[in-house]
Parts: C-alpha cells; sequence; structure tokens
C-alpha cells in the first residue's frame, strides 16, 4: 500500500517535473535515489538467510546413510516449525560424478538432490546447495580444477531456473593444497563457468584455511559481482568444541574442557566477530556464519551457553548464521526420538 501511494506521488511529481522540461534529469535523481546502497542489500540477504542449520553428515558421505544421517521430508518440516529460515546441505557432488569429461553426474543423484530443492521450497525455507568435502582437490588442485568446475557447470545449468531461494556454496573449507592464492585463482573461475547461466544467483564463498576468520583478509572476491555471500566458520576454542572428536588427533586430552562464558571468554568472540563484520563493510559483502558447533562429548550447560553466546554475537554482529548441525553428533536434534535437544535449540532461539 504504502509502496503504490509513492508510486503515485513520484508519477504525479514526474508529469510536474515533466511539464517544466526537466523529465530526462527527474528520471536520472529518482533513479539514484531508489538503488538501494551495497550496505542495504548486504542487510537484505542477511535477513533473507537469517537463522539456518546444516542438515550436516548425509549427503556430504560417500554414500548417504553411511555417516548415520538419511534425510527425510519430516527434518525439513521439523526445521520450518522450529522458526529457521535456510538449511545448508553439505553435498560431496564429487562422489556422484564421472571421472572423465563432462564428469557427468549420476541421474539417481540428480533426483536426490532435487527432492532436497523440493522439501526446501515446499517448506519456505532457503538452501544452500554447499560443495562439500571434494578430498582429491584439496590435495591435487591443478589435477582437480577442470573436474570442479565441470560439476559446477553441469550444477549451474541443472538448477539455473531454480527461484532465487536456491544458493551454491563454491566450496567447503578449502585447505591443504588449495591455500588462498590458488583458492583466490579457482573461485573466480568457478564463477565464470557459474554466471552464464546463473548471473543473480546467490552464491556463497568463505576464505581458504578451513573458511576461518582469521583468513578472510587473503579472500579476493569479484568486486563487479554483487551476488555473492562471504561466509565464515567458528568452533573456537577448538579444545572446547571438538573435545573427543575423533577426526582431531589429540581431541581425547581436552575431554572435561567448559565453557564459561566469562568476561573474557564473550571478549573472544566478539573480537573475532568484529573482524568479520569490518571484512564484510570494508568490501561491501553479506556475511554468513555458516558453521558453528560443539561435539556431543561437552557438557550441555557448556554447550548452551556457547551456541547461545555465539549465535547472538554473530546477530548483533550483522550476520546471518547456520548451525553445524541438525541430526548427528554436533546435533541440535535428536533423530531416535524425533525431538529437539531443549538445551540446544533453545540457545538458538533469537
Ligand atoms: C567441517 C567438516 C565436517 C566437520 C565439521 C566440524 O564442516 O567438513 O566434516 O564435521 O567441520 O568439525
Amino acid at each position: 500500500m504504502k509502496r503504490l501511494l509513492f508510486m503515485r506521488s513520484c508519477s504525479r511529481l514526474l508529469v510536474r517535473l515533466g511539464l517544466l522540461g526537466l523529465i530526462g534529469t527527474a528520471r536520472i535523481t529518482l533513479a539514484a535515489t531508489t538503488t538501494p546502497s551495497p550496505e542495504a542489500e548486504s542487510e537484505a540477504t542477511v535477513r533473507l538467510l537469517g537463522h539456518g542449520i546444516n542438515l550436516a553428515n548425509a549427503l556430504e558421505a560417500p554414500r548417504e546413510g553411511q555417516w548415520g544421517v538419511t534425510l527425510r521430508d519430516s527434518y525439513f518440516l521439523a526445521v520450518q516449525q522450529a522458526g529457521f529460515t535456510t538449511v545448508r546441505v553439505p553435498i560431496r557432488w564429487s562422489a556422484h560424478a564421472a571421472i572423465t569429461a563432462p564428469y557427468a553426474i549420476d541421474p539417481a543423484f540428480w533426483l536426490r538432490i532435487d527432492w532436497v530443492v523440493a522439501e526446501a521450497k515446499k517448506h519456505h525455507l532457503q538452501v544452500i546447495l554447499d560443495f562439500q568435502n571434494y578430498d582429491e582437490l584439496y590435495l591435487e588442485p591443478e589435477k582437480h580444477e577442470d573436474r570442479f568446475l565441470g560439476i559446477w557447470r553441469e550444477v549451474a545449468e541443472h538448477y539455473r531456473t531454480e527461484p532465487s531461494s536456491v544458493l551454491f556454496e563454491l566450496l567447503n573449507e578449502p585447505h591443504k593444497q588449495l591455500d588462498a592464492e590458488k583458492w583466490n585463482a579457482l573461485l573466480a573461475k568457478a564463477l565464470g563457468v557459474i554466471r552464464p547461466t546463473n548471473p543473480q544467483r546467490l552464491i556463497v564463498v568463505g576464505p581458504a584455511s578451513w573458511n576461518k576468520i582469521s583468513a578472510l583478509p587473503l579472500l579476493v572476491l569479484p568486486t563487479e559481482d554483487r551476488f555473492l555471500v562471504a561466509s565464515v566458520h567458528y568452533y573456537d576454542p577448538m579444545t572446547f568444541t571438538h573435545q573427543g572428536a575423533p577426526w582431531e588427533k589429540t581431541s581425547l586430552d581436552w575431554l572435561g574442557t567448559e565453557w564459561l562464558g566469562t568476561p573474557a571468554d564473550r571478549q573472544v568472540v566478539d573480537r573475532d566477530f568484529d573482524q568479520a563484520r569490518n571484512w564484510g563493510s570494508e568490501h561491501h559483502r553479506p556475511m554468513l556464519l555458516g558453521e558453528f558447533g560443539t561435539y556431543e562429548k561437552a557438557d550441555m550447560d557448556s554447550r548452551q551457553r556457547w551456541t547461545n553466546y555465539v549465535a547472538r554475537s554473530a546477530e548483533a554482529h550483522g550476520m546471518a548464521w547456520a548451525y553445524w548441525e541438525f541430526c548427528a553428533s554436533f546435533g541440535a536434534y535428536d533423530s531416535s526420538i524425533d525431538a529437539w535437544r531443549q538445551p540446544l535449540i533453545e540457545a538458538l532461539k533469537p
């Protein structure tokens, strides 16, 4: 309504100015005042993504189910009903594509991801299709570059007509041989193969070195591409969040580490997120905290305190967020009884 009234008063103004022979100048002035600033665009993207959760340990396993999670339609409903606005879905595309060009993706896998996209749309969730665990690419980036780009070309073509609620994430946590310099070059090439079919799709990109905030200064995004979201992951202190996690070598020594949320503890989180926010403002990019969470071996009181503090601090720093993760070992949801773990879901609620 307000918009309509505004349009009407604008057209009335235009008629008057036109009579004065100033119509050309007025159009330019109006266009200039109605184009949103980069800050307003970033804020709108952050609002759109809002609060999300990672539907993890399913499609980024070598085969879905191998890591204990097979996605069900009831999960999307549970996520929607809990008030989340986004699901981030890690996908190991590389395990379902041919080894030789044009790297055809397995038809059965397309059907599975199409189902994910359909479920997300049905439940009014933004969905981030995140390319995860291309382990060979991290080790030998040059050797796997063509295949990585070929897979993206296919995914981009396949989902080109999807609504803007479908987002792509180029690659989860580049690391090992895929250092900042190589990643910057590769991400630009990946955007180069996606943009012809998806000129305005939001694409999520994080820095090398595991998407750490401290690695943001080395991330280079093509300035002319205005449809990018910068993403970081947060698991500090690792000795607390990853205690007992089998994939961290010394994590057994960390068992029993609490997070009390002292002023000093909180200051660390805020200082880290200040860095993320400052980078976002400097580069005019919306920021997403794409992963943060605690492994199940930490005590629940500490997990609740940390989760709550990190989520609130991310919000206060103008970042959208997505909790790691839904129903595996960091899970906020217990799929064996189909119920949220109350301390964690409470902690996540804004
Ligand atoms: C990264 C890894 C994932 C792991 C998570 C927490 O996203 O890809 O496998 O569970 O971080 O450590």
